[in-house]
């Protein structure tokens, strides 16, 4: 009976151990991927990000391939840094240096290089569609109630989209009361609404269009539209 109870307790704390070990801080996943590649840190498993492929829009009209091809990299830029950065940074909590200005500084950095992977996911995912908006869509119907017209809505994203200087433009629903807004976003780590899930994220960096289009952004901004796929944007709405 004893020998029993102690290994059902072993058994308990054996499990303990592996359930802390998946929900470790320093243990990423990467739930929109769906796909992780384990490296070695000092003996132990982390979970990397993967950066996506998205090869399947070279090709789309508007978008030429050099373009397309120098976007896929830098994204692909985000990733390892993302990475490096989780590494890292747990790394030194481990060490005790924590408390040092650099650990502060990459912590700082890794906003920039996670949202930096993060939205260009957003953004690449949702384009090589034929851009026709389905008008009975939920989403449709969601616009004509939170901007009044789908003319309306897309008007304000538009204006956002010819602001000058460089950033993203997203289509944000607010997770508490399910309006959209749409939003500037200056920098990729700064500027978000507490709470509210991406639908719709254009990339206005100079990299996204100036190969293709110079100066010209309303034309990469008409393009833009021309590929979206809106049901992959409609299944981001709650
Ligand atoms: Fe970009």
């Amino acid at each position: 009976m004893k020998r029993t109870i102690i290994l059902s307790l072993l058994i308990l704390c054996s499990a303990a151990v592996a359930d802390a070990q998946t929900t470790a801080p320093w243990i990423v996943a990467a739930p929109e991927s769906g796909r992780s590649t384990p490296v070695q840190n000092r003996g132990e498993k982390i979970m990397a990000y993967t950066a996506k492929d998205y090869a399947r829009l070279i090709g789309m009209a508007g978008f030429s391939e050099a373009m397309l091809k120098n976007h896929f990299t830098l994204y692909q830029g985000y990733v390892t840094n993302t990475n490096k950065l989780i590494e890292t940074l747990g790394q030194m909590v481990k060490d005790g240096k924590a408390a040092n200005p650099e650990f502060a500084e990459l912590k700082r950095r890794l906003g920039w290089e996670f949202n930096g992977m993060r939205l260009h996911e957003y953004y690449f995912e949702t384009l090589g569609g034929n851009g026709k908006v389905d008008l009975n869509s939920r989403l449709a119907r969601k616009k004509i109630e939170d901007f009044g017209s789908i003319e309306a809505w897309q008007k304000d994203f538009m204006a956002t989209g010819a602001m000058r200087g460089i950033g993203w433009v997203v289509l944000y629903q607010d997770n508490v009361s399910g309006r959209l807004f749409n939003f500037w976003i200056n920098e990729h780590d700064q500027g978000h609404p507490a709470g509210c899930m991406p639908i719709l994220v254009m990339d206005v960096f100079e990299h996204a269009f100036m190969l293709d289009y110079g100066l010209k952004r309303a034309d990469y901004v008409e393009a833009f539209f021309k590929n979206i796929d809106w049901k992959s944007v409609e299944a981001r709405l709650k």
